[in-house]
């Protein structure tokens, strides 16, 4: 599936910058403080680990898995024309990605970690599950070249949609519609055919300022952003921490290639650099962050669950008043057509052989068996008249 364009770089060819081509190589040009400008460009491929799929993977990719949503082919999901026809594949692929529900990875971190000691340039990222916001890389070092779900609003009159109202659509698997003109409401995800952010243009030049360059977790399939690498200047290192080799890494003089997990790359590379126990600790931090949410999330759900209960309670007790109206009304015609007018009901009662002085001629299961005696009437009680505690022993 990668794309490489050419064989890599003769290795009898020696590097203009690092010592060699290599993790060490690589580790010691960091530890010698010349690495301090570090544009990093990312890919699906840094949040497989979280549980969010990548695109174009065999068998595991999003691509490979689309067919359930009877798409004319797989990236007309985020097709701009197909999705203003039927926006169903697009929210119900929302539905799965929208984020909050996943942790980020190491390699998150890792840019976190490059971040906060002070060597991160500019994160380039064609990713849209915010995965990076979520590990601490603040706003201003992100270029979301692809969007995200960090914003949404109307395809027609561009007005903004409220995040909790998209929440709660996506939530519940429905197509939200703009509040003012009715309009299909996406969130600010590029959608092929639609223009990058402003952002992309307005940095894209910053890889030729930069003294080292990031690769992770993409195939570098998709124009202008695979472009990326190609903006640094020769004889600035480039390494590529992916499963394949991909977008032409590794045929220059200071390209390194850490082919592999990427978790495992980022993890080796701070060992290296002698930052493994910091990155382990920031990373240890966004469990409790995704902790947080999905207890708020699980929460949520465990309210209306007690809600649930309740309106099970009252639908219990609805069942059975109008169970108890039903034998009025059947008492009521019992007596007026076949019982006779007394003064004492209670004689007559018996002799109809019905328990004298109780409430109601119902028998203490509250069924008009004794009166109406139909094989029926033998059959168990209906499961709606079950208590509670029976639907809890039946695991109901
Ligand atoms: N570790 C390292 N590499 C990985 C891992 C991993 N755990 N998982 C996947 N990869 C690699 C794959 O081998 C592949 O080279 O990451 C790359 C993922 O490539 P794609 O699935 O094409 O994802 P990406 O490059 O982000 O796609 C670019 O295409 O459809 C559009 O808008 C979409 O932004 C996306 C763009």
């Amino acid at each position: 599936m990668g794309n490489e364009e050419s064989t890599p770089i003769d290795e009898s060819v020696p590097p203009q910058t690092l010592t060699s081509r290599t993790l060490e190589g690589l580790a010691e040009y960091i530890k010698s403080g010349k690495a301090s400008r570090i544009v990093v460009m990312t890919g699906a491929g840094i949040s497989t680990s979280a549980g969010i799929p990548d695109f174009r993977s065999p068998e595991t990719g999003l691509y490979a898995n689309l067919a359930r949503l009877n798409l004319p082919y797989a990236e007309a999901v985020f097709d701009i024309s197909f999705f203003k026809e039927n926006p169903e594949p697009f929210y119900t692929l929302a539905h799965e990605l929208y984020p909050g529900k996943y942790r980020p990875t190491i390699t998150h971190s890792f840019i976190r970690l490059l971040h906060d000691k002070g060597l991160l340039l500019k994160l380039f990222t064609q990713n849209i599950d915010c995965l990076e916001r979520e590990a601490g890389v603040p706003d201003d070092k992100i270029v979301e070249a692809h969007g995200s779900f960090a914003r949404q609003s109307c395809i027609e009159c561009k007005q903004p949609y409220p995040e909790d109202d998209i929440k709660r659509h996506i939530a519940a698997k429905e197509i939200p519609r703009c509040h003012h003109c009715k309009g299909l409401v996406k969130p600010e995800i590029v959608f092929f055919g639609e223009q990058l952010p402003q952002a992309f243009f307005e940095n894209r030049t910053l890889p030729m300022h930069s003294d080292l360059c990031i690769v992770m977790g993409t195939s570098l399939t998709v124009q202008p952003f695979a472009s990326l690498p190609g903006a640094t200047l020769e004889g600035t290192p480039r390494v590529l921490i992916n499963k394949e080799r991909v977008g032409g890494l590794g045929n220059s003089a200071d390209d390194v290639l850490l082919l592999g997990d990427c978790d495992d790359g980022v993890k080796r590379l701070a060992e290296a650099c002698g930052w493994l126990e910091e990155l382990e600790k920031l990373w240890a931090e966004t469990a409790r962050i995704v902790r947080d949410e999905v207890q708020l999330a699980r929460h949520e759900t465990a309210k209306s669950k007690d809600e649930a209960l309740e309106d099970e309670i009252d639908k219990l007790t609805k069942e059975v008043d109008e169970t108890l109206n039903l034998s009025k009304w059947h008492k009521e015609k019992v007596r007026s057509e076949i019982m006779p007018r007394s003064a004492n009901g209670a004689e007559d009662a018996a002799s109809y052989g019905l328990r004298s002085g109780s409430r109601s001629h119902e028998d203490e299961k509250g069924n008009l068996g004794h009166v109406f005696v139909s094989e029926a009437s033998k059959e168990t009680q209906p499961s709606s008249t079950k208590s509670v505690s029976d639907r809890k022993e039946d695991g109901e």
